[in-house]
């Protein structure tokens, strides 16, 4: 396996971590990707729970929580008790406003954390969840090591994520803005269940999403239409550059249609 975690010459883990949870904070993310900030949505997720074993006596940790759409709908639907851990101090403000407005804060926290360093102790969690993040982090063993670390002996791991095959990443899919974006430093499928497996979780099902990752692209492309006419220049001021749009779209459509880049659901599990 190629070591991508060491950075020669580019930005430190902790400038990437920090670059990438700014990026996740702005406003314009939540206005081209909507609540939920990965492919699939609230249904995949809703798939993804399923296949965790939960009930109201489970507690569970969703890492890289985002602005809590996960880790809300997890309390609200399957009454657990959940934790939710994203690097964004802003992101993670915005979580707990949402449990309070939902009349969810006595089953939902948000902390400000990082996956690779998480701030809870060992063996305490029935289910660990973690949508499009694992592909973001830069040391995966170490944030992989963590879940099972957090998870009780037999607990599971559910993850969505981008799956890319790196060698055959076009330029446009490459650099720092495509991997803030989830996919120049994602993995192919197999390697994230190696990951896992190293770490001690065994993974017992996996299943291709790769038709979400288009309707993703696809909807980016329609709200960048609509915003470029009504709100340009807050776009720019987010760092979106408008004229490299619509060939990284094109690109990222096309990468999906040669099987390079995907989506997928993994379930793991920690021996009992
Ligand atoms: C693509 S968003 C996914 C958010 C959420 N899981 C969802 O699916 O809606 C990636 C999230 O990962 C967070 N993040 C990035 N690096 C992190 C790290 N090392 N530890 C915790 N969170 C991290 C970002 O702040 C951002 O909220």
């Amino acid at each position: 396996m190629t070591d991508r975690n060491a950075l020669p010459s580019g930005p430190t883990g902790d400038e990437l971590k920090t670059c990438c949870a700014a990026a996740y904070s702005s406003d314009v993310v939540a206005l081209l990707l909507g609540d939920s900030y990965h492919p699939g949505g609230t249904a995949l997720t809703r798939r993804l729970a399923d296949g965790l074993d939960l009930g109201e006596d489970r507690r569970m940790l969703d890492v890289a929580s985002g602005r809590g759409t996960t880790a809300l709908l997890l309390a609200d639907t399957y009454g657990v008790q959940v934790d939710g851990v994203d690097y964004s101090p802003a992101n993670t403000a915005l979580a707990q406003g949402a449990a309070q407005a939902a009349g969810l804060a006595d089953r939902a926290e948000f902390t400000t954390g990082d996956a690779e360093h998480l701030p809870y102790p060992d063996g305490v969690f029935d289910a660990v969840v973690c949508e499009c993040a694992l592909c973001t982090f830069p040391d995966k063993a170490q944030a992989a090591a963590e879940f099972t670390r957090v998870l009780k002996p037999g607990g599971r791991l559910g993850i969505t994520d981008v799956t890319a095959t790196p060698d055959r990443l076009p330029t446009e899919l490459t650099g720092l803005a495509a991997r803030i974006a989830c996919i120049a430093d994602a993995r192919p499928l197999t390697e994230y269940t190696e990951i896992l497996a190293a770490a001690g979780l065994r993974t017992v099902r996996t299943e291709r999403h790769d038709h979400a990752m288009t309707r993703m692209i696809n909807q980016i492309e329609a709200r960048l239409n609509l915003l470029r006419m009504t709100a340009a220049a807050k776009l720019t001021q987010a760092g979106v550059d408008l004229d490299a749009a619509p060939a990284v779209l094109a690109a990222a459509r096309a990468a999906v249609a040669d099987g390079t880049l995907g989506y997928a659901l993994l379930i793991a599990q920690k021996a009992s």
